[in-house]
């Protein structure tokens, strides 16, 4: 292959996005991707294939309880959890189809292989076959993310697992206990519980969702899992895994008390680190950061001339969507064009039933900038399709600059939550106000109206709430 323009290393959201954007300027492109099929960790063992199996629990919980509905015989409905994962593997086919047919089309040449910074203007691929060095004026690293692994109770697959295992078990699990109470943490805790395991979710925090879930709407998710019988132990230390003649347990500590949780499975969700695994990173002189992760400057530039970094290998949330923006930033501003992502308008959703959504500044987040906020709430018990169709859990809430009424964040409980976000992103985008919301028509009779409530009720104006 003569010189190439760019050389992707990685196919997730970010590295293939990216290819197909720099394509489409005219660029000549190459996508280096290590595992058999493209699509990364987010189609392949992560958010595409996790939705697959919420949505089918789902219907298996929705046909469970369809008695007051006229739906007769739920009570006595199984699980045939090896159709459940076939179905899950046939989306996650079909799409891994979809996006080969996307790059290939656009002229982008897929090199197998684990790519390796090589030098200047250089990147050596390795794979069975040997080793191919690739030439490209530009590099860019998109490489994602592992889990990661609490050091005293390492992953073994069989009793203590990550997201990986999680989304392909054979069989439901008796007992599950979930280490971290973030978005696998819930999510995959949702997924088996609703198959009937017995689900405790072992967090350090106070909340669950993670550090920067706004409090309401924390407690409101955790009081609509617990209606579906997940147990939450929040504020716990995890120490360890005890094996006995009994079986397995989770060790943890609460207040200098040692708690004791037996489990057939302990779901390790702690979160997920860089992974810069075989780049030779250091052997190149790329600069990471204390946590493992590539330095960049705003313009994605690494310290080595030429090569970028983009999505969960660099600061900032690990999610597929931010990867993908930078990922057509990144070749924007290589094609020598303007490249931009508002990092203030990144949603983020937890994908369980009520869903958990969120964009901007919370109500806390404002107040620790030293900005007055004004906030509006409304609950979803008093929206009429919510009422319905049996989706009164939670809550939105709109959080305004007491100034200007300009909307500086939207969260989120409730179901349909990931579609309903949009809106607020939207509104976030073109530095719309409360107002702006209120006065926009929404369909009647639908969940959104609880957006255009919240956005109401921060001039005290709500029209369906008191
Ligand atoms: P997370 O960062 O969302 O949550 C991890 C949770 O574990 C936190 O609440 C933390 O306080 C807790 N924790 C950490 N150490 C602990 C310990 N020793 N004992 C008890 N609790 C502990 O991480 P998660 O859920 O593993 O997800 C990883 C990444 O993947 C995140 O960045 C997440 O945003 C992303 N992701 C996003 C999804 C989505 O957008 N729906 C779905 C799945 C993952």
């Amino acid at each position: 292959m003569s010189q190439l323009d760019l050389v992707v290393i990685g196919s997730g959201p970010g590295g293939y996005v990216c290819a197909i954007k720099a394509a489409q300027l005219g660029l000549k492109v190459a996508l280096v991707e290590k595992d058999p099929n493209l699509g990364g960790t987010c189609l392949n063992i992560g958010c595409i294939p996790s939705k697959a199996l919420l949505h089918s629990t789902e219907v298996f919980a929705h046909a469970q309880h369809g008695r007051k509905h006229g739906v007769v015989g739920g009570d006595k409905l199984t699980i045939d959890v090896a159709a459940m994962m076939a179905n899950k593997d046939k989306v996650v086919s079909q799409l891994r189809g979809g996006v080969k047919t996307l790059v290939s089309k656009r002229g982008i040449e897929i090199v197998p292989g684990l790519g390796r910074l090589g030098g200047a203007g250089k990147v050596v691929v390795r794979s069975d076959k040997g080793e191919r060095v690739l030439e490209a004026r530009n590099v860019v690293i998109a490489t994602g993310s592992v889990p990661v692994e609490l050091p005293f109770m390492k992953f073994d697959g069989e009793t203590v697992i990550s997201s990986d295992q999680g989304i392909a078990l054979p069989k439901v699990p008796d007992r599950m206990v979930v280490v971290g109470g973030g978005a696998i943490g819930l999510e995959l805790g949702s997924v088996w519980a609703r198959l009937g395991a017995q689900v405790t979710v072992v967090e350090m925090l106070a909340t669950v969702g993670g550090p920067a879930l706004d409090p309401d709407v924390a407690k409101a998710a955790q009081k609509a899992f617990e209606a579906q019988g997940i147990k939450f132990e929040l504020g716990a230390k995890v120490t360890g895994v005890k094996k006995s003649a009994a079986g397995h347990a989770l060790t943890a500590e609460r207040d200098g008390k040692v708690l004791e949780f037996p489990a057939d499975r302990i779901l390790v969700a702690v979160g997920r680190k860089a992974n810069t695994t075989g780049l030779g990173a250091a052997e190149a002189g790329l600069k990471t950061d204390d946590r493992g992760r590539i330095v960049i400057d705003d313009h994605y530039r690494t310290n080595l001339p030429g090569v970028h970094a983009i999505g969960d290998v660099v600061v900032g949330p690990m999610l597929a969507h931010k990867a993908e923006e930078e990922g057509v930033a990144v070749a924007e501003l290589i094609a020598g064009k303007a490249g931009h992502v508002n990092y203030g308008a990144i949603p983020g959703v937890i994908y369980t039933e009520p869903e958990v959504a969120n964009v901007g500044l919370s109500e806390t987040e404002a107040q620790a900038k030293g900005i007055e906020v004004r906030v509006g709430k409304f609950a979803l018990q008093a929206n009429g399709r919510a009422i319905a169709t049996d989706a009164t859990a939670g809550l939105v809430k709109v959080v305004a600059c007491a100034k200007t009424d300009k909307v500086l964040g939207v969260q989120m409980v409730a179901k349909g939550a990931s579609e309903m976000i949009a809106a607020a992103c939207a509104h976030i985008e073109y530095g719309g106000s409360a107002e702006d919301i209120a006065r926009t028509c929404f369909a009647h009779p639908t969940l959104s109206e609880s957006f255009k409530e919240a956005a109401m009720a921060v001039s005290k104006s709500s029209i369906h709430s008191l």
